[in-house]
């Protein structure tokens, strides 16, 4: 498979099989589209970039991981409209990721809902866990959102099933605890990201495509493991509801660093939070952030096991930097490959692996990318004057 040719991904055709992974913008908050975002997102469309997928949006307000986030409502349609025009106007194509943040939202300040209650040492309470009626409410808002995205003309939608977020939590035996039909056995904890996905491609229709980005693995003890995640990922293709999965690993909550690898900017962490939260942070930071080693397709291994198990377009993701890495993912039987940090190091990478002017992505994996989503996301390396989205006119 060439990844540089047009390919398809269910009811839309990508330029190429390259999609921007979804990197937190932190350009919004007025919680809308903003022109930073519109111009950080032109940048991958016109860097040749198959599809640029714009970072979580929530699909309702206690839905919100930070303050200053999308949340997709009506009033957002509009904004949306103006993005996907753009990225089309660059011959580009544009995906929204959608998703809910449980217990994340505690990151945001919020009470924050998840299957069980769990304690957030950030709000010092514990967590809500959803009745009955606001699971089904979830379900809805997840289609109210695709609705509006359709309307806008966005191409897909990316349902964020991974990182801890709401739905992986209800995933994962460690944090689903009930003991109704939501929680308990797989099928049972896999209801809620099931029925999701079933609504979001019911709203979709037959034009949008449909992924979802699903955890292989949560790296914390008790967490979601890889056979119960291929069985979901079965269940998923099963049910006929995605054009494509996206393999990531890791959780927000507890195992940031699993998902990202390389070095931990501990210091440029802290330096965004105020007393007493900075020193917390300064004190309990090297545990929650654990420091994994950063290795070319760091996720390939446990890929290879989907893969093997799987029919459905799996979309190979992190720590791919080099041009012969993608070709091997092709050869290894992944249709798509997601790219994050070497993207953002360089909007404009795969227009050079076309004109073979590079075949290495210049991203040193320094994470300090990481705390720049609170004021406008950026590579550190990059000179200002050349950066997408500068204007931060939020
Ligand atoms: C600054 C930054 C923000 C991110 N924000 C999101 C996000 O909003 N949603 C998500 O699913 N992943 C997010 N990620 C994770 C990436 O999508 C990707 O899974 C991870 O960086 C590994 O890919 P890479 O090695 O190509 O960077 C973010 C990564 C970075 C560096
Ligand atoms: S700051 Fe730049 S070089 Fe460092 S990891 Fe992020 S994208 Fe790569």
């Amino acid at each position: 498979m060439d990844p540089f040719v047009p390919a398809r991904l269910g009811p839309i055709e990508l330029r190429n099989r390259i999609i921007k992974a979804a990197t937190f913008e932190g350009m919004s908050s007025s919680h809308r589209v903003s022109d930073s975002l519109i111009e950080f997102h032109e940048a991958f469309a016109r860097g040749l970039v198959g599809l640029t997928t714009v970072a979580y949006c929530a699909v309702s307000p206690e839905g919100c991981g930070t303050k200053n986030e999308i949340v997709v409502t009506d009033e957002t349609q509009e904004g949306f409209a103006r993005l996907a025009r753009q990225i089309h106007d660059s011959k580009g194509k544009v995906s929204v990721q959608l998703g809910h943040a449980g217990a994340v939202a505690t990151a945001a300040g919020l009470r924050g809902y998840s299957p069980s209650p769990i304690f957030s040492p950030v709000t010092m309470r514990r967590t809500l866990a959803l009745t009955r009626a606001q699971i089904y409410d979830v379900v809805r808002d997840f289609g109210r959102a695709t609705k509006i995205l359709k309307d806008a003309n966005i191409d897909a939608v990316e349902v964020h099933v991974g990182h801890g977020y709401l739905l992986s939590e209800f995933l994962s035996p460690k944090l689903n605890r009930r003991k109704d039909e939501w929680g308990g056995d797989l099928p049972n904890r896999a209801r809620l990201a099931r029925l999701v996905l079933e609504e979001v491609r019911e709203q979709a229709g037959d034009s949008m495509a449909v992924i979802a980005k699903l955890n292989m693995v949560d790296a914390v003890s008790g967490g979601l493991g890889v056979p119960e995640s291929i069985e979901v990922a079965k269940m998923f293709e099963a049910d006929g509801n995605i054009d494509a999965l996206v393999l990531t690993a890791g959780s927000s909550l507890q195992n940031p660093m699993f998902l990202f690898r390389g070095q931990v900017p501990l210091d440029e962490f802290a330096k965004n939070f105020k007393q007493p939260l900075r020193l917390g942070f300064r004190v309990f930071g090297k545990k929650f952030f654990r420091y994994f080693p950063y290795e070319e397709a760091y996720l390939l291994d446990l890929a290879r096991q989907f893969r093997e198990n799987l029919r459905i377009p799996l979309v190979l993701l992190g720590g791919i930097s080099n041009v012969a890495t993608i070709y091997k993912a092709m050869d290894e039987g992944f249709e798509f490959v997601a790219m994050a940090r070497a993207l953002l190091r360089e909007p404009d990478l795969i227009a050079k692996y076309c004109d073979k002017l590079t075949s290495q992505s210049a991203c040193t994996h320094c994470n300090k990318c990481m705390p720049t989503i609170y004021t406008g996301t950026h590579c550190v390396l990059v000179d200002p004057s050349a950066r997408p989205g500068l204007a931060l006119n939020l």
